[in-house]
């Protein structure tokens, strides 16, 4: 168990990547608080968890990311329920595609607020903990390969996620003396809820049938197959391990080849 004794954070845990993550520490041996605006969602991964029966904890905390007071309540909670905190990964976010003459502010504005302000916020709660306990500590943030070019179609969620790799960056760097890594990985087109959305919207804006989008984007992959949440887990679990203490400001793709840098 590479994450025996640990206790993480994940946000937006109540499905997908999260949920996936989530279930990945717990039976790496970590204790989990699984974080979400969906409060059911999240107890019931916990739940999930708990029926692994392994060493580790779960707790469900309801959080909107975007609000700093309940980011700071979310990082309490982990100490109370499990006596510190090692890792946070800010995993939740927004996907919405909206062509680039109809990105309005209300769009611009929720992208930015959820993806990059709502990591800010939590990052600067756990970071603040990690700090004062002085043993470091491992911050992960869900980039996206949208973040490594534009789209036509996709502006406002681009931008955000290149965002999150240049914060990524600069919060590496401001925490390095005190030796919490900080990193990204950023995944290709992975098949949970959030593209059946994406799917939707894309066949809306290019005239095509429901489910063509997602067949089209998969076949470019050069690993030849839709990305799975759990295909994101071994990252996932390397950046939060002792494995990757001497790594800090990256971002890596995982993605089955979709991006070449
Ligand atoms: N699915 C993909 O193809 C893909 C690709 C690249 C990057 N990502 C990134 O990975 C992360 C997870 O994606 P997913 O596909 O699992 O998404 P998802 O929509 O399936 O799940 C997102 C979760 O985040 C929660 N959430 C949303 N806004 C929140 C907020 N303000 N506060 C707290 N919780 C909130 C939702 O309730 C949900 O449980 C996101 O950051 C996304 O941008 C996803």
């Amino acid at each position: 168990m590479r994450l025996q004794g640990k206790v993480a954070i994940v946000t937006g845990a109540a499905q997908g990547i999260g949920r996936a993550i989530a279930l990945a520490y717990a039976r790496e041996g970590a204790s989990v608080v699984v974080a979400d605006m969906n409060a059911d969602g999240a107890r019931g991964v916990a739940d999930e968890i708990a029926a692994l029966g392994g060493p580790a904890g779960a707790a469900p905390f309801q959080i909107d990311v975007r609000d700093k007071d309940r980011a700071e309540a979310m990082v309490a909670a982990a100490v109370a329920d499990f006596g510190g905190l090692d890792i946070l990964v800010n995993n939740a976010g927004l996907l919405e595609i909206r062509p680039f003459f109809d990105t309005d502010e209300a769009l611009w504005d929720k992208m930015f607020d959820v993806n990059c302000k709502g990591l800010l916020w939590c990052s600067q709660a756990a970071a603040r903990r990690m700090v004062e306990q002085g043993r470091g500590g491992k911050i992960i943030n869900l980039a996206s390969q949208a973040g490594r070019r534009g789209e036509a179609l996709v502006l406002a969620y681009c931008a955000s996620k290149a965002c999150v790799i240049n914060m990524t960056q600069s919060m590496a760097l401001a925490l390095a003396p005190h030796k919490i890594n900080v990193n990204a990985i950023s995944p290709g087109v992975v098949d949970t809820a959030a593209w059946v959305k994406l799917d939707q919207q894309f066949a809306d804006l290019l005239g095509m049938e429901p489910g063509e989008p997602k067949r089209t984007f998969t076949a470019s992959i050069p690993l030849g197959r839709i990305e799975q949440p759990e295909d994101l887990t071994g990252m996932a679990i390397f950046l939060a391990s002792a494995e990757s203490d001497y790594i800090t400001q990256q971002t890596y793709n995982v993605d089955g080849g979709n991006w070449p840098s």
